[in-house]
């Protein structure tokens, strides 16, 4: 059933670090929104038409709620302009969208849980609800601003990468999973395309089952438009090429059905 757009109600907004911004939402969307998926949020400014999709951070259904965390890209932004919302303001969005997380299949398993920079938000949701023998959350950050990190802390065992090295191992999030000597049998990842590609490639290489969140530009963000298309090993059924649609189809793909 096509998603309807609603007038979602901010419950409350906080600024995390700098340019960083946590909202929770009172949504409908909150009702069956699961890991991995995200949501189009609508600005009010009539020149920007198209919806910015922001991943789900953290689920709250008894209330109704959703949390994203979000990066303000530059100044005239649809970004900026949620950064200013305050409790009670409306804001339109549609979701849950996209097809999220398989965490079920973690079960028994020893896990990796990576997020790098912006994709760190949606991995908070992934560990609360993720049952699994091992959970090792591995997130990368450019600095000391580790926002989430006290959160990641309570669901599961942290391991943190800094650009400059200011907190945990200097690097990216493949230099930590070196340095403290992890292991895992699955991984599911979201975060910059250079981070899932290397991930990708060690998954691959080391013959283990591995989900990446893929980001793209996109317009519609319900599978209309193929402004998201990604490279796909198989044909797609419908336009019978090799393409899958990041919003509809993903965005979160096995790393072996997807070329990035
Ligand atoms: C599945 C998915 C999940 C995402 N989750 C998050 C998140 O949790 N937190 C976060 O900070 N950011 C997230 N992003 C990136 C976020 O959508 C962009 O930063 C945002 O759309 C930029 O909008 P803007 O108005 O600030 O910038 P502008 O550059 O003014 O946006 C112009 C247009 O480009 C589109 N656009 C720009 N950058 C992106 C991008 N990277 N991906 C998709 N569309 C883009 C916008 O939707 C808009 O239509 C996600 C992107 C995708 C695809
Ligand atoms: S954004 Fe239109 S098909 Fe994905």
């Amino acid at each position: 059933m096509a998603k309807q757009k609603e007038n979602a109600v901010v419950h409350s907004q906080e600024q995390l670090a700098d340019g960083i911004y946590s909202m929770w939402i009172n949504t409908e969307a909150a009702k069956d929104a699961k890991p991995g998926q995200f949501i189009s949020m609508y600005t009010t400014d009539g020149s920007k038409l198209l919806p910015r999709p922001i991943s789900i951070c953290e689920i709250d259904k008894e209330n109704g709620r959703l949390r994203v965390v979000y990066r303000v890209t530059g100044p005239k932004t649809g970004t900026e302009e949620f950064s200013k919302l305050k409790a009670g303001d409306i804001i339109p969005v549609i979701g849950p969208l996209g097809n999220g997380f398989p965490y079920e299949k973690a079960e028994g398993k020893k896990v990796f849980l990576m997020g790098g920079g912006i994709g760190v938000p949606p991995i908070l949701e992934l560990a609360k609800q993720m049952d699994c023998e091992k959970k090792q959350i591995v997130v990368g950050y450019r600095d000391a601003q580790t926002f989430l990190k006290e959160e990641f802390e309570q669901n599961g065992e942290l391991y943190i990468s800094t650009e400059d090295g200011s907190v945990g191992t200097k690097g990216n999030v493949m230099d930590a999973i070196r340095e403290n000597a992890l292991e895992a049998d699955m991984i599911y990842a979201c975060g910059p395309t250079p981070m899932l590609r290397a991930i990708k490639q060690y998954a691959e290489e080391n013959g283990i089952e591995c989900y990446i969140s893929l980001e793209e530009r996109m317009a519609c963000g319900i599978g209309a438009c193929l402004a998201c298309v990604c490279k796909s090993k198989e044909k797609d059924a419908h336009s019978n090429v090799n393409n899958k649609r990041i919003c509809k189809d993903g965005p979160v793909f096995l790393s072996t059905e997807v070329e990035i």
